[in-house]
C-alpha cells in the first residue's frame, strides 16, 4: 500500500530541526532525475539527496570517485524540477571541496545551477574549516561521517566505521565539533547502532542513518538499492522493497511508511 505526502509546505533546515526536536522521524532516498524525484516528494519524502551514488547505479562506475562537478550539477537541477515539497541536498563530488575557494566557487555552482538547498561533503579533518566557511556564507551543509565511500581507494574496502574504541571516540569528537562549525545535519553511513544512537542524542542537527540503526533521526537508502535495480550484491543495511509491492510507487510509498512508522530500520539491518 502507498502512501501520499498530506503536508505539502516546502520543507526547509528549519523543518526538518523541528521534526528531530519533536521526535518525528525523518525519511529520505537518493533521486537522479525529476520523474523519480517527483515520486519521491510524492510519497512523503522528506528530503531528497541527489547523490554521487550516481556514479555507480546510473553511470555504471566502480565508485563515486569519477563524477564530476557538471554532472552533480546536470542531475540536481532534475531532480530540483521534480519536487516541491523536499528539500533537495546535493553532494559535492569527490575533490570538489578541499581548497577553500574550490569549496566556496563549487558549493555556490550547486546552489546557484542546480537548484540545490544543501550540499553534502564528507568527512575529513580539513572539511572543518570547509563547514564553517560555508555556514559564513549561509549555505546550509550535512556533514557525512562513517564510512566515506569518496575515500573508498584509502580504506580498501567498504566496511563498518566507528567499531573501535579509538575510533568511535574520534567520530563522537567529530560530530561534536562539525555542529559547532555549523554542520545543519549529520549523516552517518555504516556506524554501529549503539553508536549511532549516542552521537543523535548529543547532537542538536537531526542526524540521519545509512547502515546506522533505529536509533538516528532519520534515514536515507539509495533507491536502486531498495527498487532492487543496483548492479551487484544488496549492501546488508538495505530492503529490497519491491518484494511484495504491486508498482515502484508502492514500494516507495512502504519504505516511507515503514520509516516514518520505525518500522525501518530494525536491528536486522543495522552493524554491533
Ligand atoms: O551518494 C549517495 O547516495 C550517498 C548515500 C550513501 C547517503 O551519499
Amino acid at each position: 500500500m502507498s502512501t501520499h505526502a498530506t503536508n505539502t509546505a516546502k520543507v526547509t533546515t528549519q523543518t526538518l530541526r523541528q521534526m528531530k526536536e519533536r521526535g518525528e522521524r525523518i525519511c529520505s532516498l537518493t533521486a537522479y532525475d525529476a520523474a523519480f524525484a517527483r515520486v519521491l516528494d510524492e510519497a512523503g519524502c522528506d528530503f531528497i539527496l541527489m547523490g554521487d551514488s550516481v556514479g555507480m547505479v546510473v553511470q555504471g562506475h566502480a565508485s563515486t570517485i569519477p563524477v564530476t562537478m557538471d554532472e552533480i550539477i546536470y542531475h540536481t537541477r532534475m531532480v530540483a524540477r521534480g519536487a516541491s515539497r523536499a528539500l533537495i541536498m546535493a553532494d559535492m563530488p569527490f575533490m570538489s571541496y578541499h581548497s577553500a575557494n574550490d569549496c566556496m566557487h563549487n558549493a555556490a555552482r550547486l546552489m546557484k545551477e542546480g537548484g540545490a538547498e544543501m550540499v553534502k561533503l564528507e568527512w575529513g579533518a580539513l572539511q572543518l574549516d570547509m563547514v564553517a566557511r560555508l555556514t559564513e556564507c549561509g549555505i546550509p551543509v550535512c556533514a557525512h561521517l562513517g564510512l566515506t565511500p569518496q575515500a573508498i581507494f584509502k580504506m580498501g574496502s567498504y566496511r563498518v566505521q566507528g567499531r573501535q574504541h579509538d575510533t568511535a571516540t574520534r567520530m563522537i569528537e567529530d560530530a561534536r565539533a562539525l555542529e559547532a562549525a555549523g554542520a545543519d545535519m549529520l549523516l552517518l553511513e555504516c556506524v554501529p547502532m549503539a553508536l549511532a544512537e549516542e552521537i543523535t542524542r548529543a547532537a542538536k542537527v537531526p542526524v540521519i542513518g545509512i547502515g546506522a540503526g533505529p536509533g538516528v533521526d532519520g534515514q536515507i537508502l539509495v533507491l536502486y538499492d531498495i527498487l532492487d535495480i543496483a548492479p551487484g550484491k544488496r549492501t546488508r543495511f538495505s530492503r529490497n522493497y519491491m518484494e511484495g509491492a504491486g508498482s515502484i510507487h508502492d514500494a516507495i510509498g512502504n519504505y516511507v511508511r515503514d520509516v516514518k512508522s520505525g518500522a525501518f530500520p530494525t536491528p536486522d539491518y543495522a552493524f554491533t
